[in-house]
């Protein structure tokens, strides 16, 4: 039997808090997620902020970019350069340890939302 899984859209920040083709950390609760906002792209994007590598809450600082044929949108590390999927969260530096949990994001009138299960 299939599980629901319901989203709450929290207000995160406005679209002017997040530097272009970079990052910004909101809390929510006890976790820290990092935003980006891939202006090349015209996307965005929600990420845990916590690097699993070395558990340096440092991802939002981390350089944006794609990777690979498929454009694979990615953000790596600021501290050794593992990078991590955007779209999935998956590790693309061959560490199968390694994985983030993104997050559904929108932009609604220069407003940011996270989704966040509930
Ligand atoms: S702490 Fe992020 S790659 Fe090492």
């Amino acid at each position: 039997m299939e599980t629901l899984t319901e989203i709450n859209w929290i207000l995160a920040c406005y679209t002017d808090d997040v530097p272009e083709n970079g990052g910004a950390c909101i809390k929510h609760g006890d976790e820290q997620i990092a935003i980006y906002n891939f202006t090349r792209r015209q996307e965005w994007y929600a990420t845990q902020n916590l690097c699993p590598h070395k558990q340096q809450m440092a991802l939002s600082r981390g350089m944006i970019g794609s990777a690979g044929e498929h454009c694979e949108p990615k953000v790596a590390c600021p501290f050794h350069k593992k990078t991590f999927s955007l779209l999935t969260g998956e590790c693309l530096s061959d560490d199968d340890n390694c994985q983030i949990k993104t997050y559904p994001i929108k932009v609604d009138a220069g407003k940011v939302f996270i989704g966040i299960a509930c």
